[in-house]
């Protein structure tokens, strides 16, 4: 009881501290600049036309200092600095409601893109959610469903009943059967990958296990990694739980569980990334081995990593983090680094209060890139440079939210290129490159669909 009213009484008095975003603007903002930023008494903030400097620093100073030659009064001592974040991202919001990201010109099912040219060849619909998907090597998939089914889609496109006997998932909110990934060796030694919520709907936190499939059974389980149930809760949010492989090592990635706080602290598995040993041994240069009682984990301070993949020919590691709202992030995962959640961000709460004005601090990585406004990132891979000769290896990162793949060009100084290539076409929840150098989508509507981008001439 006393704790229910201490939560209560905190969150009451957070909304006496910050007041929604939006309330915010309409108070102070709408006024001069109109309701939805477009203009009035003030200029319009929607237009990308930028008097006072087209930066978030211009924009904070601006909103800070005011203009008051302009007539635009101050609101430094009105608004927190964390207020005035928020606002930043606010107009930003405004400016892609008025102005909402293109889809690429597409006509008879080709899209033309800035430097390839592409259909989409849909390969199976499923009227089920489907959220992971990897390649066996003789050409079959195996897919998951976020309802706790594994199954495997033969060559010719048939899908199999699921395979018996995979581990029982807890299935609440964003939590379910989640990533799969097969073993590069597997040809020789079988060993797939899943990544799943476990425990029960009060108390559950993503587990990465592998087993090998055969006669459509589910056989010879290993725990790859497995947090104490201490660490079990209750959200249904953040999971993370992409899979990816390299050299002899697994990574994987787990979520904040809605613990923002645990993100940072290095007893906690909320909010890291990890790297094991492909059997689930700790690797002896793992960075926190000596000080941290969970030294499985390769980098912390993330909020859900739901995408990661190797850039390739190199042993970088990429991800992209779901973050807040206004928060979405594009990583490069270096091991012991913290990646800032939730004491850095560029996002705020998605009810519209801030989280903080530091959008940068000593000591955090910023990130490559940032969505504001955010696209709800989800999956990414790289872009095969032989199969997608105009995209020569370039990132494609996934947005549920905004239902588009993006492509990323990134070069020595950060991203040179940014692009829309796909839109509308469903909430895009996996990307994946196929051993045929194909890309593959997963597409989330009322079911799913999986389909490949074919590159046109
Ligand atoms: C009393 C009217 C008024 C109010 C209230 C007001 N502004 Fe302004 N604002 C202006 C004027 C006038 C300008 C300068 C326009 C120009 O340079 O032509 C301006 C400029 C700006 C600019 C810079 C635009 C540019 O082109 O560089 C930003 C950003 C801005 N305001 C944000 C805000 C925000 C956020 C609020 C609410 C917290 C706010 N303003 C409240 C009148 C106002």
């Amino acid at each position: 009881m006393k704790i229910f009213f201490g939560i209560a009484g905190f969150l009451f008095l957070q909304s006496l501290l910050h007041a929604d975003v939006k309330e915010l603007y309409l108070q102070h903002c709408q006024v001069c600049h109109g309701n939805k930023g477009q203009g009035g008494l003030g200029s319009s903030l929607v237009d990308g036309q930028w008097t006072h400097g087209d930066t978030d620093a211009d924009h904070v100073k601006v909103i800070t200092d005011g203009l008051p030659d302009m007539g635009m009064a101050g609101f430094g001592s009105v608004l927190s600095d964390k207020e005035i974040r928020s606002l930043v991202i606010y107009i930003q919001e405004l400016a892609q409601r008025a102005d909402p990201p293109q889809a690429p010109p597409q006509s008879q099912g080709i899209f033309t893109t800035q430097h390839q040219i592409f259909s989409i060849d849909e390969i199976l619909t499923n009227d089920q959610k489907m959220w992971g998907l990897s390649f066996l090597p003789d050409g079959r998939k195996i897919i998951t469903e976020i309802d706790g089914p594994v199954k495997i889609m033969e060559v010719d496109g048939t899908l199999n009943p699921p395979i018996e006997g995979v581990p029982e998932i807890a299935r609440k909110g964003q939590g379910g059967m989640l990533d799969v990934a097969v073993h590069p060796d597997d040809a020789k030694n079988g060993w797939i990958y899943l990544a799943y919520s476990e425990g029960s709907k009060d108390k559950c936190i993503t587990t990465v296990v592998r087993g090998k499939v055969r006669n459509n059974q589910w056989q010879e389980e290993e725990v790859i990694f497995r947090a104490d149930e201490k660490f079990r809760g209750g959200a249904g949010v953040h999971f993370g739980s992409r899979i990816v492989f390299k050299d002899g090592y697994v990574f994987f990635s787990i979520g904040d569980r809605g613990r923002q706080q645990y993100a940072q602290d290095i007893d906690y598995p909320n909010g890291k990334i990890f790297r094991l040993h492909d059997d689930g041994r700790i690797p002896a240069d793992n960075p926190f081995v000596k000080e941290s009682s969970i030294p499985a984990i390769w980098s912390r301070g993330h909020r859900n990593p739901q995408a990661l993949a190797f850039r390739p020919g190199t042993d970088e590691l990429w991800s992209t983090e779901h973050g807040p709202r206004g928060g979405d992030e594009l990583n490069r995962i270096l091991p012991g680094r913290n990646y800032g959640w939730p004491t850095v961000t560029f996002g705020m709460n998605y009810n519209g209060t801030p989280i903080t004005e530091h959008t940068s601090l000593p000591g955090i990585e910023d990130p490559v890139w940032h969505w504001t406004p955010s696209i709800a990132t989800c999956g990414m891979a790289f872009a095969n440079a032989e199969t997608y000769p105009g995209w020569k290896g370039d990132i494609l990162a996934g947005g549920l939210k905004a239902q588009i793949i993006e492509r990323l060009r990134i070069g020595p100084d950060g991203v040179e290129e940014r692009e829309v290539i796909l839109k509308s076409q469903g909430r895009v929840r996996d990307i994946k490159t196929g051993p045929d150098g194909f890309i593959y989508v997963i597409l989330e509507n009322n079911g799913s669909r999986l389909v490949r981008l074919v590159p046109e001439q």
